[in-house]
């Protein structure tokens, strides 16, 4: 097992049997608990059940999807290592996307003040963000991460065998912040990205890539460990990103994450070329691809000012206007620009011509 990602703790395996066998070795057998949602125990869990430590060991199932990253599914958690005798000494390994891996590392980070707790991500959201970076934390309500604490996971182990068994839409959600890596910080490395053949992937090829987009996350986190500054390079795409997925979720009809953030992307793109001159062939060239990818999304002039309001309740914000992180050319990122409301409703037109095209 190579370390690819000292801040964040990172393991690429290539043998994910002798590498957890050996990272639990240093854990008594008994003190190892295991954390899964459904859709993760069914696809992943099986291959697991070879290493020794997790013949037998207590597992609980959480349901799976956003809604149940809430109070209720932490209590059972707490309640499960409590009534299984978990102590200090216990770790709390977490087997699955965002969702598992953000309320099993809140668990773990709280129960008995603290107990160790080590990711295996199993979507390629989690391998390339959720697992890694030290974010915990549960919906509260409608309010999504509102509760939480910053905690490292004692090792996050990445393996392309799981990715295997994810379905189309979640493979393009967690393909959507690799790109977002890409455009920030490497535009060769986003090149690649966009020549890979997401319809028939190759998986080698695409552990290479899933590594170099946990290096590039590490990066940044290491330079800003609690998100005081350069750590909002990660929010491109996402403050247009949040208001589409949050618009959509009141409508009933909720997208996936990284489609709300390609969609931000785009805004974000046609906002760069618009505010810091961004060349315009790569910024249409771009949107275009992303397109293709992800598909139309489901708005209208009637929405932006429904969106705008929406923006301007992100947490980001800081009281003098809305706050975004663009990208001057491909690769490099700007933080911190605040953009008055014209620009941002031409951004969204501009949007809208190229989503129905
Ligand atoms: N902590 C952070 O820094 C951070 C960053 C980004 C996102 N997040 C969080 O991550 C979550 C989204 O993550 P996600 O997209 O991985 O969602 P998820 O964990 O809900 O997984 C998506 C779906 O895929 C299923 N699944 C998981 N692994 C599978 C596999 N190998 N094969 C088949 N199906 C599988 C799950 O059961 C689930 O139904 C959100 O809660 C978000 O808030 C956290
Ligand atoms: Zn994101």
């Amino acid at each position: 097992m190579q370390e690819i990602a000292e801040q964040c703790r990172v393991f690429a395996s290539d043998d994910l049997v002798a590498d957890l066998s050996n990272l639990l070795t240093q854990y008594p057998q008994q003190a190892v608990f295991l954390l899964a949602d459904e859709g993760s125990f069914a696809a992943c869990a099986d291959i697991l059940k070879s290493i020794p430590h997790f013949d037998a060991c207590r597992t609980i199932v959480i349901a799976q999807g956003d809604d149940n990253k809430n109070i209720d599914t932490v209590a059972r958690v707490w309640q499960f290592l409590s009534d299984n005798g978990a102590t200090r000494k216990s770790v709390l390994v977490n087997l699955g996307g965002g969702m598992p891996c953000d309320l099993g590392g809140f668990c773990a980070s709280t129960f008995k003040r603290g107990i160790d707790f080590v990711n295996i991500p199993t979507t390629i959201l989690a391998q390339v963000d959720a697992s890694l970076g030290g974010k915990t934390g549960f919906n509260l309500g409608s309010l999504k991460n509102e509760i939480g604490v910053f905690s490292v996971a004692k090792a996050v182990v990445i393996s392309p065998v799981f990715l295997k068994t994810l379905n189309h839409e979640n493979f393009l959600s967690g393909f959507a912040e690799m790109l977002k890596h890409g455009l920030i910080a490497d535009a060769d490395y986003y090149n690649r990205l966009i020549a890979f053949d997401t319809f028939e992937p190759d998986y080698d090829k695409l552990h290479g890539l899933v590594c170099e987009s946990i290096k590039i996350k590490n990066r940044v986190v290491e330079a800003d460990p609690k998100e005081n500054g350069l750590r909002k390079a990660l929010n491109f795409g996402h403050t247009f990103g949040h208001a589409f997925e949050t618009l959509q979720m009141r409508r009933h009809t909720p997208i996936l994450h990284g489609y709300a953030v390609a969609y931000g992307m785009m805004c974000e793109l046609i906002m760069s070329r618009n505010l810091r001159n961004l060349d315009p062939h790569f910024c249409e060239q771009a949107c275009v691809d992303m397109s293709l990818l992800y598909g139309p999304l489901q708005v209208s002039e009637d929405d932006i000012d429904e969106l705008v309001e929406l923006m301007h309740h992100d947490k980001k914000n800081d009281g003098r206007g809305i706050n975004f992180s663009l990208i001057p050319q491909a690769g490099q990122v700007e933080v911190n620009i605040v953009v008055e409301r014209s620009e941002i409703e031409k951004a969204l037109r501009d949007f809208l011509v190229i989503n129905f095209s």
